[in-house]
């Protein structure tokens, strides 16, 4: 990581925390756009700034984000949900936590083919897809049936607190055809939709610059840009393996409800229209995000210059900027996601063993921490990590290994008031 610079996650003892709060701890976490709306709305709203036309053309989004899909409207054969709310339930994460047994709706399978390296396109298993469907609209057998059980694992701090983890150990049974008792599975949560349109218009150049592949400022933390073909960036999903909100939105289509358009028919068949997918990703573009809170709290001024000393903001870089937009409205905002927008190896604990595109197995994407927050407010419970096992955010840092293992470390030999000053700073975004 190269941006900001180098904390080292050096040991508690000689952190050396500012009084006074660092200059991105302001409660517009998305500029003029932002949102202080408390409640299960949160990640509800337009852009706060947006002037009527743009407004308009949110309610179309809107309608389509919001829409049931039946098969007259192009669901299926083969889908997981019937709209993106059934997903994104209240633009947040999905209704439930994953619990033991056959998985719901909301999580989501992503499948390839065994022993498939990096880069290695496609990343699909073929007959299957990219994701295994478990629902189809004339009743006949769907594709796969999944289960999750869970695995514990207990730890301690060096100041002697015990902790507990779980780890999902994800299984499937092709229904419809055999699936490969070693196919790759990846089990995924949805992310809440409220922020990534804001992260489409940060500057590719901004996100290329950040990336220090060989870890030439020697930090310890690399990062690196998943490309995802000609040239274009990921930005989206959890592997950032989706360059736009029109190519996220084209894929949920066709791969979670069954819908097809120009850019990924079904079946050859196009159901949805251009202006509609358009409409809909603007939608998604223009979402407010939500404020942050208690700025002038002292533990959260703490838990923020905490966050700096220790090293979680170099990934989770606080600020970023958007540069020229299809609004005047949404041009060159300054945005406080906490994400750099790239890749970083998680190790070993966080491998799904499923590569896409640049990103392997072990590599994720900084995931934005804007609005986190507020998940148990919109949703009713805290799922957090790509496939929802971390049920705090003391437990997601506890999963941060490779690159983030000295920075966790040092998270770990805080003192107990400290620790909760940190997680109190997060819950506070
Ligand atoms: C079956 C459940 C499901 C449905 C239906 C669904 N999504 Fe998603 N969505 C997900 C999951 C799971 C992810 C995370 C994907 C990944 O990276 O693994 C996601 C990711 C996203 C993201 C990226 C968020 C980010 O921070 O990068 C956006 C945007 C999104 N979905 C929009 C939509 C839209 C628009 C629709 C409707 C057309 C939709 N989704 C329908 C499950 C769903
Ligand atoms: C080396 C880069 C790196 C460092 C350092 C790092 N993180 Fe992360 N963080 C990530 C990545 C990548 C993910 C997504 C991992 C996944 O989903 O499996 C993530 C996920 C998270 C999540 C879960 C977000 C969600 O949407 O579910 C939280 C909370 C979090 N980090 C907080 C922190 C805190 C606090 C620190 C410092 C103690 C920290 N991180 C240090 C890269 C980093």
């Amino acid at each position: 990581m190269a941006a900001c610079g180098g904390s080292t996650g050096a040991d508690s003892d000689a952190l050396v925390v500012p009084a006074t709060a660092p200059d991105w701890l302001i409660e517009r976490a998305g500029d003029a756009t932002t949102t202080f709306e408390v409640s299960e709305r949160s990640y509800n709203l337009s852009a706060r700034n947006v002037g009527l036309p743009a407004r308009i053309r949110f309610a179309d989004g809107d309608e389509v984000f919001e829409a049931f899909f039946d098969t007259e409207m192009g669901l299926g054969p083969d889908f997981n949900a019937n709209s993106c709310t059934s997903c994104h339930v209240n633009n947040g994460r999905q209704q439930f936590p994953v619990e033991t047994g056959s998985v719901g709706i909301g999580p989501v399978v992503h499948v390839s083919t065994p022993g498939a390296a990096v880069d290695e396109a496609p990343f699909d298993l073929p007959g299957f897809g990219t994701r295994l469907q478990t629902a189809t609209v004339d009743g006949s057998q769907p594709e796969a049936r999944v289960e999750v059980t869970w695995e514990t694992i207990e730890g301690i701090y060096p100041d002697g607190t015990s902790y507990e983890l779980r780890r999902p150990v994800v299984s499937a049974v092709g229904l419809d055809g055999d699936l490969p008792v070693d196919a790759q599975l990846s089990l995924r949560i949805p992310q809440q939709v409220a922020g990534p349109g804001l992260l489409e218009y940060v500057p590719a150049e901004d996100i290329v610059a950040a990336a220090d592949p060989d870890d030439a400022d020697g930090d310890g933390i690399s990062g690196t840009v998943n490309y995802v073909g000609d040239g274009r960036i990921g930005r989206h999903g959890w592997k950032a393996d989706t360059p736009d909100l029109v190519h996220q939105s084209a894929n949920a289509l066709a791969e979670d409800i069954g819908v097809g358009t120009s850019l990924i028919p079904v079946n050859g068949a196009i159901e949805l229209s251009d202006e509609e997918l358009a409409d809909l990703a603007f939608y998604v573009e223009a979402l407010a995000i939500p404020a942050g809170r208690d700025v002038d709290n002292p533990d959260v001024v703490r838990g923020a210059n905490l966050f700096t000393a220790i090293g979680c903001a170099d990934c989770h870089t606080p600020t970023q900027r958007t540069g020229t937009t299809q609004y005047a409205e949404l041009d060159n905002l300054l945005l406080i996601p906490f994400t750099d927008l790239l890749l970083h190896d998680m190790g070993p604990g966080l491998d799904d063993g499923r590569s896409v595109f640049g990103a392997s197995g072990s590599e994720w994407r900084t995931a934005p921490l804007w609005g986190i927050g507020l998940l148990d407010t919109v949703n009713g419970h805290v799922s957090l990590l790509h496939d929802g096992r971390a049920q705090s955010i003391e437990e997601a840092i506890l999963w941060h290994g490779g690159e983030a293992q000295h920075v966790t470390d040092a998270f770990m030999a805080l003192s107990a008031e400290d620790r909760a000053a940190l997680l109190r700073f997060v819950a506070s975004r």
